[in-house]
């Protein structure tokens, strides 16, 4: 399958990713992950990236197809995978595309997590992850079972440095503005299904897995 997950900040795309991935066999593919990635180690495209990422605001579009174009030749991904914040433009949807058309595939899915703004400033602000594998938790929905640390590897957890109320607010505006009218783009295509994604995490997960098998 080729999925990709769309919703404003704290809706859940990076809770549910790795849930669709185990059931499905897919790549996880979320670019906000790897541009993290790619400040933490100063790399060319890290130092491009990090101002606007701290405004809360989108990073060029030609950085993030260059990032996917690269990340989807991996072997792992040539039987599908999940795009977690990507495309977030119409012109990087229409990118890819372009890129699947000349691999002879093109998107089954396109998952929009719709919730109310409201919801999410205590979802971004309770937010705390393990930066190496992307994981997330929540003080309040989600705790890890010590708090502060991985459940999985046991290393320490950090809260992201565009997760306070102030970034939030420009993170929003940036959806509404330029996301939003990728879900219209996908909406023509016929390929969009809507989540309720206000409801608690598992119930999130049926609903997505409801979608997948029918
Ligand atoms: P990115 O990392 O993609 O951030 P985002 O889209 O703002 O999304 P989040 O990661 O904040 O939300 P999520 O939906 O994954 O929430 P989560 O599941 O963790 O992008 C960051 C930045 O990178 C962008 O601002 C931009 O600068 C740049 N960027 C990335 N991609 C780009 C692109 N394509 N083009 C240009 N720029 C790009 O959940 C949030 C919290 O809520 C967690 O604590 C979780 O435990 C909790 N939670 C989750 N689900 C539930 C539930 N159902 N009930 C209760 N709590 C829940
Ligand atoms: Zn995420």
């Amino acid at each position: 399958k080729r999925l990709i997950l769309i919703g404003p900040p704290g809706s859940g795309k990076g809770t549910q990713s790795p849930i669709i991935k185990d059931e499905f066999c897919l790549c996880h593919l979320a670019t906000g992950d790897m541009l993290r990635a790619a400040v933490a180690a100063k790399t060319p495209l890290g130092i491009k990236a990090k101002e606007a990422m701290d405004n809360g605001q989108l990073v060029s579009d030609d950085l993030v197809v260059g990032i996917i174009d690269e990340a989807m030749k991996k072997a792992s991904c040539q039987k599908g995978f999940i795009l977690d914040g990507f495309p977030r433009t119409v012109a990087q949807a229409e990118k890819l595309d372009e890129m699947l058309q000349k691999q002879g595939t093109k998107i089954d899915k396109v998952l929009n997590f719709a919730i109310d703004d409201a919801i999410l400033e205590e979802r971004i602000t309770g937010r705390w992850i393990h930066p190496s594998s992307g994981r997330s938790y929540h003080t309040k929905f989600q705790p890890p079972k010590v708090p502060g640390v991985d459940d999985i590897t046991g290393e320490p957890l950090i809260q992201r440095k565009d997760d306070t109320a102030e970034v939030l607010k420009s993170r929003l505006d940036a959806f509404h503005r330029q996301t939003e009218p990728v879900i219209n783009y996908y909406s023509k295509k016929g390929v969009v299904a809507s989540l309720h994604a206000e409801k608690p995490p598992k119930e999130v997960t049926s609903e997505v897995k409801n979608v997948l098998s029918s």
